[in-house]
């Protein structure tokens, strides 16, 4: 599991640039599907036919990653850009981001007046060692995320987009593991949740699942004068009651809830004061499903250093297991 973690968070895929993680993925799962399509924004489904007496339940992990676009191109050659999602000013400088096309930039901010500010994005630059538009690499409208190496520490693991590569190694993980399913499972590595849940909104109103599940990081407030949030690293996987885009389905919770006891899995539950997931599209696709999240907790969310646990990654791939392959009774 270590290699496909490695392989996927050090991997290129900005939001609507996924190309890249969707031909990572695809192997993976290829030769455990019944069915497998790409959609016309990008989606990667594959299904697991259940038994016939079970629902149709959709798996969701989001493949892209936050980033930045280049919006224009000064006269000598730096390049200002708009985010791609929730990118802040305060994890930027001085890091390096890279391009589709393999150029590596630093980012850097106009002089800071006053060192206790900073700077909005705007006043941020990348600097790709050109010197006019016209020798450089890249141009308007090319994206960039974040370049970091994996670090495995002891049983931490970090790197940049962990959010959501370590959701797509859960999903992978659980359908290698998934002997058999009542359901028909749909495991859908979805496209441009960072910018607002979109590749799983198009993806559940095409499945029409009874179940969503999304498998995404929460934030961990488990670090020095954090936003109160009582989830830590290394206390299993939390399952998520309510974020600002959702209230989970009371019944889906309980349920994990039950599964996670009787295979004795530590677990932990999320209220989240900010930010959603593709649980939020898969319940309001059509005429509305039942839909939750099991969550891995992260520190550092949306900057190059996501951190999280092993026992927690492999908590949240034995439970989505054990859901998956029992009868579910809401
Ligand atoms: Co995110
Ligand atoms: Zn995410």
């Amino acid at each position: 599991m270590k290699e496909l973690i490695k392989k996927l968070v050090e991997a290129y895929g900005p939001s609507g640039f996924e190309d890249h993680m969707r031909q990572l993925i695809r192997p993976e799962i290829e030769p455990l599907a019944d069915e497998l399509s790409v959609d016309a924004m990008g989606n990667l489904i594959a299904l697991k036919k259940g038994d016939g007496r079970g629902l149709k339940v959709m798996v969701a992990a989001h493949m892209d990653e936050i980033g930045l676009m280049v919006s224009h191109i000064t006269k000598e050659g730096f390049l200002r850009f708009t985010n791609i999602g929730g990118v802040f000013p305060h994890t930027l400088m001085g890091g390096r981001v890279q391009f589709a096309n393999g150029t590596i930039g630093v980012v850097y901010s106009e002089r800071l007046p006053d060192w206790s500010k900073i700077h909005p994005l705007d006043k941020h630059y990348i600097d790709v060692g050109a010197s006019s538009p016209e020798d450089c690499p890249v141009e308007v409208g090319d994206a960039a995320g974040f370049v970091q190496q994996l670090l495995v520490q002891g049983s931490r693991y970090t790197a940049k987009s962990m959010d959501d590569r370590i959701g797509c190694v859960v999903a992978i993980e659980a359908f290698k593991q998934l002997a058999s399913t009542p359901h028909d499972v749909y495991f859908v590595f979805s496209v441009q949740e960072e910018v607002g849940t979109r590749g799983a909104q198009v993806a559940a109103n095409r499945i029409n699942p009874d179940v969503g599940i999304a498998v995404d990081i929460t934030p961990a407030g488990d670090v020095p004068e954090s936003q109160f949030m009582p989830i830590a690293l290394g206390k299993g996987p939390a399952i998520k009651v309510k974020d600002t885009g959702m209230i989970a389905h009371a019944g889906l919770v309980r349920l994990m809830k039950q599964r996670a006891s009787e295979a004795t899995i530590p677990y932990q539950l999320e209220v989240l004061e900010r930010g959603s997931t593709d649980a939020r599209a898969m319940q309001l696709a059509n005429a509305g499903n039942v839909a939750g999240c099991i969550s891995i907790p992260c520190r550092f969310a949306h900057s190059p250093s996501e951190t999280v646990d092993n026992g927690d990654v492999e908590g949240a791939i034995k439970l989505l297991v054990e859901l998956l392959s029992q009868p579910i009774e809401l």
